[in-house]
């Protein structure tokens, strides 16, 4: 008897999970000739509404080819990919670009605008394409417009745009659709310092204004912490940590007890959590830096 009900109860669980994305078990192995390589070995997590999730790693452990498998860009070799309720991993190719189109937004680091298009075309390139025109569609793109401050900028053409104001712009375009998910590989990539600032605050503020939406923001940049409810590392195709909204909190300094007061006044702070977290922006560094000097070398010396 008991048994059974703890199992009622964890089913109940995990069909009333909070969670709108989950991922159970992926496994993506590219094929190139005879060499096999394992992107994705088996990597487990999940995705909730109305927060940002970062994902860091090193170079080459699977965060792009995790975000193509629920972008609906590639396929799983297996594993599960729910989203509301739905697996997608066993969608039918005609399906998938259905959910692609209507409930997926892609934000690249290379701003994936069209040079001959205006701001405004750009932003309505995705409802051309998911043939969604609505008589309101120019009001919408306004307010897309306004949302990311470029209303001024409404008639320029990429060229004519800051690489920040670019980025804005594919924002919005991302947004175009209304989808359930924003997916972004690192948007801040190719950003100086002070736009990289700007795209960081409206990131958080689409969460904030469409809390219906989850993001998942792929990046090297541990500043990107600042604006995320979780955090995940990748290694190897697999989740090897996992931040809470609370340990975030504690690495960005904004702990407060219930009354308001530091908590650290009560608590204090997981010190090894904190030297964990360290540790990994190092690595990650390491990594990031290794990778830029490889491709400068192979730039300066082509074999
Ligand atoms: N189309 C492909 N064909 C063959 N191998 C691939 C393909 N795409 C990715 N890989 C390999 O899969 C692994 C994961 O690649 P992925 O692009 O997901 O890494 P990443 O974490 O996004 O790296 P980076 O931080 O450099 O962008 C790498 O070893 C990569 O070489
Ligand atoms: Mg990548």
């Amino acid at each position: 008897m008991s048994y059974d009900n703890t199992t009622n109860r964890e089913t109940y669980k995990y069909t009333q999970s909070e969670g709108l994305l989950q991922i159970d078990d992926a496994i993506k192995i590219y094929k190139r000739g005879k060499i096999e390589v394992v992107a994705l070995r088996g990597l487990t997590c999940d995705f909730k509404a109305g927060e940002i999730t970062v994902i860091m790693g090193p170079s080459g452990c699977g965060k792009t080819t995790l975000l193509n498998m629920i972008g609906g860009l590639d396929r799983l070799n297996s594993g599960k990919i729910i989203v509301n309720g739905e697996d997608i991993a066993q969608y039918t190719d005609n399906q998938v670009e259905q959910y692609r189109r209507k409930k997926i937004g892609f934000v690249f680091q290379f701003m994936n605008l069209i040079p001959e298009l205006t701001a405004e075309e750009n932003i309505l390139l995705p409802l051309e394409l998911s043939k969604t025109l609505t008589p309101q569609t120019a009001q919408f793109v306004d307010s897309l417009l306004e949302i990311v401050g470029l209303t001024d900028r409404k008639t320029h053409r990429p060229d004519e745009l800051s690489g920040g104001e670019q980025q804005r712009v594919s924002i919005a375009a991302a947004l175009a659709n209304n989808p359930d998910i924003i997916l972004c590989d690192e948007p801040t990539g190719e950003l100086d310092t002070d736009s990289k600032r700007v795209i960081m605050a409206l990131l958080r503020s689409v969460i904030e204004q469409f809390p219906g939406k989850t993001m998942i923001i792929v990046s090297h940049d541990s500043e990107l912490k600042e604006i995320a409810d979780r955090m995940y590392y990748i290694r190897d195709g697999a989740i090897s940590h996992k931040f809470s909204k609370e340990d975030l909190r504690e690495l960005n300094g904004e702990t407060q007890g219930e009354d308001g007061l530091p908590s650290s006044t009560y608590r204090p702070i997981d010190s090894n959590r904190v030297k964990e977290m360290a540790l990994l922006e190092l690595r990650e560094v390491d990594h990031y830096v290794r990778d830029k000097i490889e491709k400068i070398e192979k730039k300066l010396h082509p074999v």
